[in-house]
């Protein structure tokens, strides 16, 4: 169930340059470029005339010539010019991809072109590019479908299981009370902890020594966007709800992740976790970034292995869910699930 008439991250900026770039996003197969004014551009990696791929071809200034033949294509898609003839047959062209970049990312609308509107590009992840904020950032190809990552995500009981040397420990899943809220474009979670104790990186970071509040805010942006928000303070000090989607207390950080989907089984996973400079003090960033890429890998090797076990199971492929049952920490997910849904059959509606 693939969302197609969304914007969708197709790269870091900074992997879109002068050399073709290929990459296969909602089972189709793109191709990206910077033109000669430094804008990126998304064309159909596939060359009109045999299908060699255009991205095995070279730019000549602001049009690719396929590797094969050598017909060369403009930014629209269109072809300018075929070898030993004057004439251009209409059918060579290959499909043309609006694109905008915003903050590092390079989005490509995936849909009908004549929907693409740039005020629908997601913005929350503007922290990328703040100088006050600290970054690790990367890119994965999961061996996953993209709403498991979603799961994972929108369910941070897991940090007690999967990342206890970190960010977990016993009482983040078993003392948090559960806030979920949500409307037509958004799923949001609230997990909140009074009184408990620091877990590794609180206590490392956040120089706790006795019990903390905090809290954990996971929203999900449809299609596919998640954006987090880990807050801390001393116990007692803990901040009203309102407060904690945009609130780190006194020591937390931020998480970004955009899913675009390669295929149904496997997702392009751009991920930042992010903090303010303050909070990771001078000569402990190298520590930070070790142990934020150490988290990204721990939940990898999660959502492949249920991928690998879903595959083998008749009875849950496909839709990936449960069907035998949920329990209450699924709420936020399933809510999620509906919201995919219900999107889904709009499109096709429409
Ligand atoms: S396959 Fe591209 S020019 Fe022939
Ligand atoms: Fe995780």
């Amino acid at each position: 169930m693939l969302l197609k008439n969304h914007w969708y991250v197709a790269a870091w900026s900074e992997d879109v340059g002068r050399t073709p770039l290929a990459r296969v996003l909602l089972n189709e197969y793109v191709m990206l470029f910077r033109g000669l004014d430094g804008a990126p551009v998304a064309l159909e990696n596939r060359c009109a005339h045999r299908n060699l791929p255009l991205s095995e071809g070279r730019l000549v200034g602001d049009q690719v010539e396929c590797g094969y033949h050598g017909l060369v294509f403009g930014r629209d898609g269109v072809c300018t010019h075929v070898p030993g003839q004057e004439e251009v047959p209409g059918w060579a062209k290959v499909k043309s991809y609006p694109v905008v970049e915003r903050d590092r990312w390079v989005f490509v609308w995936m849909g009908d072109p004549d929907e693409a509107d740039p005020a629908l590009v997601p913005d929350y992840h503007a922290r990328l590019v703040d100088p006050d904020w600290y970054a690790v950032s990367g890119q994965t190809l999961v061996k996953g479908g993209y709403r498991l990552v979603l799961d994972n995500l929108l369910d941070l009981s897991h940090l007690t299981y999967v990342h206890s040397s970190t960010t977990g420990n016993r009482a983040l899943a078993e003392e948090a009370t559960l806030i979920v809220e949500d409307g037509d474009d958004f799923v949001r979670v609230t997990r909140w902890m009074e009184g408990i104790p620091p877990a590794p990186a609180y206590a490392d970071y956040g120089g706790y020594d006795t019990p903390i509040d905090r809290w954990q805010v996971s929203k999900y942006i449809p299609p596919s966007y998640i954006d987090i928000c880990n807050g801390s303070t001393v116990a007692g000090e803990g901040l009203p709800q309102e407060e904690r989607p945009s609130s780190l207390g006194r020591w937390g950080f931020v998480v970004y992740h955009a899913l675009t989907p390669e295929t149904e089984t496997a997702t392009h996973q751009f991920w930042a976790i992010a903090t303010h400079r303050s909070m990771v003090p001078a000569g402990t960033e190298a520590t930070f970034t070790e142990q934020m890429r150490e988290v990204i890998a721990e939940d990898l090797a999660v959502y492949e292995a249920q991928q690998r076990a879903i595959d083998l199971d008749p009875e849950t492929r496909g839709e990936d869910v449960n069907p035998r049952g949920t329990i209450p920490a699924d709420d936020a997910l399933l809510r999620m699930r509906r919201t995919i849904r219900r999107l889904y059959g709009e499109e096709r509606r429409a």
